[in-house]
């Protein structure tokens, strides 16, 4: 028999609860009949610790800094793989082989163009419009272009998975160009992936336009770093969502909206503009540090802390080093780069920091890369949500190709009144 737990309740009734144990040794107390057996529910504001799903796609283990997509250590996919590559891992659960990426490229390649009719929704958003409201708006409304194939019991259509990827970055270049008041630059068949995207972003029609190779190369290693991260606050959105029966662009949708937050992707325009609020403030990081411990201020240092990790953030190390090289490519001398350093050594030193163990996280340094690339700052978590993208897909595909899948639907302990009535206004 395997292993259970036991669980004694105050009325003296032991429940037997099943352990169930992950690939990585990670253990659970599997509460699913407890209600059925008891009465009784778990009670956990937040989840930190309550999983939700059973996925083989990504691994996180938090005390030591280590990040796995399908196995494999994110420093290697950093090193060796490509974003699109990945995304195929990811969605697929395995490396493709030659021929089967040099297929899913192409087929992106091809579906980068949107319903021209969609141009004309760009004309309805307001100039000065946040990006993620626009990504999140069109995305959803290509539920309503592709009717076809959509909550298919049983699986995530394919070509929808393919057509999400391929017009995501167009989506969100045309965002940008609408507020700049430039034409919009349609994806190009001759170029890959990030190459298009920031051709789309930063082209015109009346100049050739070449993206910088390390400009390209570090768009792809970002990407390669948002591409999943288990079940945060936008995937289980996703998945709930999902779990509905509801499209995948509608899903999707959600999963931008709920990453848009500053808890959550927003946190990567929050740190720039608290590192610009430092410079104009003289540079006293110091100050910054005393204002995120004390909990009355209301501030927190955005980039630091995070649910899982408490260990430095494998992502955070990349794109540290990867900004010094895209800086020094670019000839990018931002004393924000210096105002970070400052303060995250600062921070690392402090014993509130040390204590609550909230180091950088992916989003501390990714913004300064963003930034040197041109991508305006409340555009940088349209970035993020390219990235986290084929995680969105493969946990919407994991979860709709579970045989036993339920409808999402958590309880809660209620704490309204017992019984009250309706009262006529004199009476209220
Ligand atoms: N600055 C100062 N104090 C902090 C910070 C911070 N950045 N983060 C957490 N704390 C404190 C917090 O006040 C709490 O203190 P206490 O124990 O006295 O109540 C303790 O550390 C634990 O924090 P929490 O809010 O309970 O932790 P959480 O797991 O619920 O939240 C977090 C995680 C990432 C939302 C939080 O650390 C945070 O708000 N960080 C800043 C925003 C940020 O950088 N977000 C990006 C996260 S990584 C990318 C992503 O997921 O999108």
């Amino acid at each position: 028999m395997s292993e259970t737990a036991e669980l004694k309740l105050p009325d003296g009734q032991v429940v037997q609860l099943p352990v169930v144990e992950g690939s990585a040794g990670e253990r659970a107390i599997d509460i699913a009949n407890l209600r059925a057996e008891s009465k009784y529910i778990t009670l956990d504001p937040g989840f930190g610790n309550t999983g939700s799903c059973l996925s083989s796609i990504t691994f996180i283990d938090g005390d030591n800094g280590v990040l796995l997509y399908r196995g494999i250590p994110i420093e290697e996919l950093c090193a060796h793989s490509s974003f699109l590559e990945t995304s195929f891992l990811l969605i697929n659960g395995r490396l493709p082989k030659k021929a089967e990426l040099e297929s899913f490229e192409s087929e992106i390649t091809r579906h980068t163009m949107l319903y021209e009719d969609v141009k004309n929704f760009y004309d309805g958003f307001p100039r000065d419009a946040h990006p993620m409201a626009i990504l999140a708006s069109v995305v959803c409304s290509l539920s309503s272009f592709y009717q076809d194939e959509q909550g298919s019991p049983g699986e995530v259509s394919y070509l929808n998975s393919i057509r999400l990827m391929a017009k995501l970055p167009t989506i969100a270049a045309w965002a940008y160009k609408r507020s700049v008041g430039q034409p919009f630059m349609y994806p190009s068949n001759n170029l890959r992936y990030c190459e298009n995207f920031l051709y789309m972003m930063f082209g015109l029609p009346v100049e050739e336009y070449e993206p910088d190779p390390a400009v390209v190369e570090a768009l792809d290693t970002l990407l390669i770093l948002h591409a999943d991260h288990e079940q945060n606050c936008s995937t289980s959105t996703v998945r709930l969502v999902r779990s509905s029966m509801t499209n995948m662009f509608a899903c999707i949708a959600s999963g931008i909206c709920a990453l848009w937050g500053s808890r959550h992707g927003g946190a990567n325009q929050e740190v720039i503009e608290m590192l610009e609020q430092i410079q104009e403030d003289g540079g006293n990081v110091k100050k910054f540090v005393e204002m995120a411990k004390d909990r009355d201020s209301g501030f927190r240092l955005m980039g630091f802390g995070h649910r899982v990790y408490k260990n430095f953030d494998p992502r955070a190390k990349i794109i540290k080093a990867k900004c010094d090289k895209v800086l020094e490519r670019l000839k990018v001398a931002d004393p924000l780069l210096d105002i970070a350093k400052e303060l995250e050594e600062a921070a690392l030193n402090d014993d509130y920091f040390k204590e609550k163990k909230l180091y950088p996280n992916v989003d501390f340094y990714s913004g300064i890369i963003y930034k040197a690339m041109g991508i305006p700052t409340n555009a940088f978590t349209v970035m993020f949500a390219l990235g986290r993208l084929p995680g969105w897909i493969a946990h919407a595909k994991e979860y709709t190709e579970e045989p036993k899948n339920r409808i999402g639907r958590p309880r809660q302990i209620y704490t309204g009144p017992e019984s009250a009535h309706w009262l006529p206004f004199d009476q209220r």
